[in-house]
């Protein structure tokens, strides 16, 4: 069956498409159903079936003769080190972690904070909380202590899993001390935390309350898989939404079991025994859906990489490890492959690996221009497929299904809709407009399983802020259009949401903290076009009257505080101050205005604006910090 008798069989019986997918899963009990709508719009799947995801991601593979393989390959460029696990050790290692876990009191549907670098045991800690049905909720090593505290008293762990370092180029990042300090802040204290001691850092434990990793199993029964309800949360990962309360999407086990299963063969062609990479971050939902889950789901080697793709030694790493770990597909951000191209613009680095076995190049996290594909393309000789999805989602929604059919690439879209997705592009009043025409991208109800249900906690907040907009569909944020072919481009978000190094981060996040700052009356973040990181946050800062302190020196503060209090990952290094903000007549900021001046875009003066010479005053300013660039 090629692509489109795929997706016609979805669309035909989606109940029956579902259901047979779900063969390829070991239930412990099957479920009667795949969908269950009985509280729509709020849909769930396979809720009635009993599962495990532990089970389906390593025992399973064992039992079936997979023990030698190798399950986690870790690549540290950073440490100078390899290391192989496999499944066989993986099973041992996440069955005595869930024990410990579980002599101290963790049981089903206790939530656990993981906080670590990427090194294997961050997997084994996610697996090990799957496999006694705790539900673990991953935190980016790269935000600071206030975004944990934020998290914890959040999902309310009764534990937290951390390392006690990380390692950034140049860097150590000290977590412990971060995660004492987000305890501190938290209202919400942890009954316990789990501290894997690295070698370049032992962190001190605070007595009774920390456990040393190897101190913690010791003499302990290891866990059997205990299964779950197939709507049972395996995990809450908090993405930004426009506040700076971070949204905590829920993941139900049944659904995500089943639809990575689908994805891992029929999108990224990987099957048992193939090596398949997804060089990103277990903090981020490609790390969960495609660094941990997806692949070992599917009984193949995954890679676990601490590096960069430049300076971890050099723009070759990559495909070293693609070279060396014979990598059938692929999978980073276009910003990392923009890296790369700068400091190896005719690809001699990639001349000097034997890529033989890879056999595709898979992108997503921002939008993949045309140039970095095609230096691929040119340089790679495999297809480079760019796909579309979210955090929300944790599989992608639009992609070129090179496990089906390899359909022809269109630089600069993702391709066609996956299975499960009936996307819409619609105009204001939520009617779908005509091919080629820009829109909002909504996708009709129900979404596909393996996406989410609600958010933690937050059903309004989750029905508010994804289904009340367009009644029938879910609302992606992002806005595009659909070509005649039926290919899709996705062209911005329709909210405060910036891509910072296929980083997803909140301006209003940042607005909130800069405006915290106390000579800081008012302010704005936006989001301007980056070479590199394709976009960088930027802030105008309006200083209280009276306030007569050099502006460079708030600037700077107001730069050491995002980093503060997000963390160094929000980037943010660029703000000036300014006089006023440019506002409509009922006080809305123009941030989009103030975008396409920066980038030096066409633009119109909006009918609604209060005062147009504040414009202006906005366009030297912006001068003053060297835009628009070109
Ligand atoms: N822990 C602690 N700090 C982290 C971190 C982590 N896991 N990840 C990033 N940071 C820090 C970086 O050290 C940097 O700090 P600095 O301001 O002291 O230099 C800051 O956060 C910004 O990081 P980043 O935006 O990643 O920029 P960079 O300059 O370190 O690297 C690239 C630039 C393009 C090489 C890099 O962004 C990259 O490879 N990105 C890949 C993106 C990716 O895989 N995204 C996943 C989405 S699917
Ligand atoms: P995240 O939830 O961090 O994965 O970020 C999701 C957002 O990143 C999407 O809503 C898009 O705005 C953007 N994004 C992800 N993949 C792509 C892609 N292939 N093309 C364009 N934008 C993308």
């Amino acid at each position: 069956m090629g692509y489109k008798e795929v997706y016609s069989a979805w669309q035909a019986d989606p109940e029956k498409f579902w259901m047979d997918a779900a063969e390829k899963i070991d239930w412990d009990e099957k479920p009667s159903k795949a969908l269950f709508d009985g509280n729509a719009p709020l849909y769930e799947w396979f809720s009635d079936g009993m599962v495990n995801t532990c089970w389906n991601a390593v025992d399973r593979h064992v039992e079936q003769g997979r023990g030698d393989q190798i399950a986690i390959m870790h690549e540290s460029p950073i440490t100078h080190s390899t290391k192989g696990i496999t499944y066989k050790e993986l099973q041992t290692r996440v069955a005595s972690l869930a024990g410990a876990l579980k002599m101290r009191g963790v049981e089903k549907g206790d939530r656990v904070i993981i906080y670590m670098p990427m090194i294997p045991e961050a997997l084994e800690a996610m697996l090990a909380c799957a496999r006694i049905g705790a539900v673990h909720s991953v935190v980016f090593g790269g935000f600071a202590a206030h975004e944990l505290a934020v998290r914890i008293d959040d999902c309310t762990p009764k534990a937290i899993i951390a390392a006690s370092c990380g390692l950034e180029p140049g860097r150590t990042v000290h977590y412990k001390p971060l995660l004492d300090e987000a305890i501190e802040q938290a209202e919400h204290k942890p009954e316990f935390c789990v501290i894997f001691q690295r070698e370049q850092e032992v962190a001190k434990l605070i007595e009774g309350r920390d456990f040393s990793w190897h101190g913690f199993q010791y003499g302990v029964k290891p866990a059997e898989c205990v299964p779950v309800e197939g709507n049972h949360p395996v995990y809450i990962l908090y993405t930004s939404g426009t506040t700076g309360q971070p949204k905590g999407v829920v993941r139900h086990t049944g659904g995500h079991l089943v639809a990575l299963q689908w994805s891992m063969k029929n999108i990224y062609n990987i099957e048992a025994g193939d090596r398949f990479w997804a060089a990103s971050d277990v903090g981020w939902v490609v790390g969960h859906s495609y660094i941990c889950y997806g692949p070992l789901i599917a009984g193949a080697t995954t890679v676990v990489f601490e590096g960069k793709p430049i300076g971890t030694p050099h723009p070759g790493v990559f495909w070293r490890i693609i070279q060396n770990n014979r990598i059938k597909s692929f999978f980073t951000a276009p910003t990392a492959l923009r890296a790369i191209k700068r400091e190896d613009p005719n690809g001699e680095w990639i001349k000097r690996y034997a890529l033989h076995d890879l056999q595709a190049l898979f992108l997503a996290g921002e939008r993949a221009d045309p140039a970095t594909v095609e230096w691929a393309q040119k340089h790679l000789g495999v297809p480079v497929v760019d796909h579309w999805w979210q955090t929300e989602t944790g599989w992608a929604i639009a992609a070129n299904p090179i496990g089906i059919e390899e359909l022809p690439t269109k630089v600069g879209s993702p391709s066609v809709p996956m299975p499960g997705y009936d996307i819409q592009v619609l105009d204001e009043g939520g009617h779908p407009v005509e091919a080629g025409q820009l829109g909002a991208i909504a996708i009709k109800l129900p979404l596909p399983p393996g996406t989410l249900p609600t958010l933690w906690n937050a059903e309004a907040r989750f029905k508010k802020s994804y289904l009340e907009q367009f009644p029938g569909y879910y609302e992606t944020g992002d806005a595009g259009y659909v070509d005649e072919d039926g290919y899709l481009y996705i062209m911005a978000r329709t909210d405060d949401v910036i891509n910072v190094a296929g980083h997803r981060l909140s301006t209003g996040a940042m607005e909130e903290v800069l405006a915290g700052h106390p000579d800081v009356a008012e302010c704005a973040v936006i989001g301007v076009a980056d070479d590199l990181k394709g976009q960088t946050p930027m802030g105008f800062l309006c200083l209280n009257s009276g306030c007569n302190r050099p502006h460079g020196e708030v600037v700077k503060e107001c730069v050491s505080r995002v980093r503060e209090q997000i963390g160094p990952v929000a980037a943010f290094k660029l703000a000036t101050v300014v006089d006023r903000l440019p506002k409509t007549r009922s006080g809305k900021i123009l941030r989009a205005t103030m975008v396409k001046i920066a980038d030096g875009q066409d633009w119109k003066m909006p009918a609604t604006i209060d005062d147009p010479a504040i414009l202006d005053e906005i366009t030297e300013a912006l001068k003053g910090l060297g835009y628009p660039k070109k």
